[in-house]
């Protein structure tokens, strides 16, 4: 089954659905009652932006936090292949307003930051102009425009920005929840995240968990790309194998060798396993794996893993924040070697090294992003060890007939 509730209503395509069509559609959103944060917890939503974090705890931490909160609707997508926050901010923006909202007044904000990529102007605009047709009293939402980068969506480093302008970022704890924005507690949730919010708040958390396959709970979207026929934005029932949403791609285009499930800081899966594994936060991370922010990206089999994995890996090295020196230097030194085992320029040991080193640098710097890069890289070595044990074989047989 596949599902749909963020999308439903018009084509999405057909560009933002407007204020009067989406109450029109939808109905009023709800006053918080004092049963909201408990409504969301049963719900069973898990943050959208990564980290599969449960909403309603997170709700809760800030709520009991003292003083008055800040809410920051995270919708920076950094991710490079991900594309499921704008064309969600870009098709349904008031629910993304208001979940926004709805958070404020179950955590007690008094200021709500839509935090958002410059390199996505479509999706800022929409949010610009959505909040433009709120009455005046409920515009009390701000858009900030953080620089492109990956690291820019992380939660510290989205505080950090608001406060000074820095997008780097911070050492935890505190964590946002305790001390965030302006000092205050503050509710950092992806736009995915609040926009189910905004539905949980009017239809109620038995009808959210019933979206759901098994005991994955409502839909999420999924952004779908690499070698299938029909790449693209879709909003599926949560549990849903993987082999069926890649069919609603329009399946594989020729051969896949594996699929990169969660994106860049997700995992690499032998394509025939893909298929089997759902879209299940829970479930994957219960496998080791993750679900990320939604990403499924099929390789090629003509494709090169070990090259597309050095391009990669360099990225990421790229992204370092470089205030932590484990992520600086050892990403740096990740990718290097990579490279050289892509080219065939491999003195032999850079495999051992890759290793070894990637198990040095994780959980080694002040944010996740060391950790993410190096579990993509362990797949990687995991799921194409026969390709990279080839490309160094070929080199020191190179270097033999030197
Ligand atoms: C390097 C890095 C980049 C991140 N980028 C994003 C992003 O672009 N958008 C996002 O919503 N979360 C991103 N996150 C996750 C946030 O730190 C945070 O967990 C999330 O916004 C919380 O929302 P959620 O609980 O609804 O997922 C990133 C995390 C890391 C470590
Ligand atoms: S771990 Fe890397 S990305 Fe994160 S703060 Fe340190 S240098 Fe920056």
């Amino acid at each position: 089954m596949t599902g749909s509730s963020l999308l439903a209503g018009p084509d999405p395509r057909a560009g933002a659905e407007g204020l009067q069509h989406h109450l029109g559609r939808v109905g009023p959103l709800p006053a918080a009652g004092p049963d909201l944060i408990g409504v969301i917890e049963r719900s069973g939503l898990l943050g959208r932006g990564g980290a599969s974090f449960p909403v309603g705890t997170k709700w809760r931490a800030v709520a009991s936090s003292p003083g008055p909160a800040v809410v920051l609707a995270n919708g920076s997508e950094g991710e490079p292949l991900s594309r499921k926050d704008q064309v969600l901010m870009c098709a349904r923006p008031h629910l993304v307003l208001d979940g926004a909202f709805l958070a404020a007044d179950a955590v007690g904000a008094d200021r709500v930051v839509i935090y958002l990529g410059e390199d996505h102007p479509e999706a800022a605009a929409a949010m610009t102009r959505a909040l433009q047709e709120r009455p005046a009293d409920r515009r009390r939402a701000e858009i900030v425009l953080a620089p492109a980068g990956y690291v820019t969506g992380e939660e510290s480093a989205a505080v950090n920005f608001v406060n000074t302008g820095a997008s780097l970022p911070i050492a935890v704890p505190p964590r946002p929840f305790e001390r965030g924005v302006d000092g205050r507690p503050t509710l950092v949730q992806n736009v995915e995240s609040l926009a189910h919010a905004a539905l949980i708040a009017r239809r109620g958390d038995e009808w959210f968990r019933s979206l759901g396959h098994g005991s994955a709970a409502g839909t999420v979207l999924l952004t779908i790309g690499g070698a299938v026929r029909y790449p693209g934005v879709v909003e599926v029932a949560a549990g849903l194998p993987v082999g069926d949403v890649l069919g609603l791609a329009g399946g594989t285009d020729g051969g896949a060798r594996a699929v990169l499930l969660g994106g860049y800081f997700g995992s690499w899966v032998e394509a025939g396993e893909a298929n089997d594994l759902r879209v299940d936060a829970s479930g994957l991370r219960a496998a080791g794996r993750s679900l990320g922010c939604g990403v499924l990206w099929v390789l090629p089999e003509t494709a090169s893993p070990v090259a597309e994995t050095a391009r990669v890996v360099r990225y990421l090295a790229g992204e370092s924040a470089s205030q932590c020196g484990p992520c600086f230097f050892g990403l740096r030194a990740l990718a290097d070697a990579c490279e050289r085992i892509a080219a065939g320029s491999s003195h032999g040991q850079d495999l051992e090294r890759l290793r070894r080193w990637s198990a040095e640098v994780a959980g080694r710097g002040a944010c996740r992003h060391p950790d993410g890069a190096v579990g993509f890289l362990r797949s990687a070595l995991q799921v194409f060890d026969d390709e990279f044990e080839a490309a160094c074989g070929r080199t020191r047989a190179g270097a033999l007939r030197a």
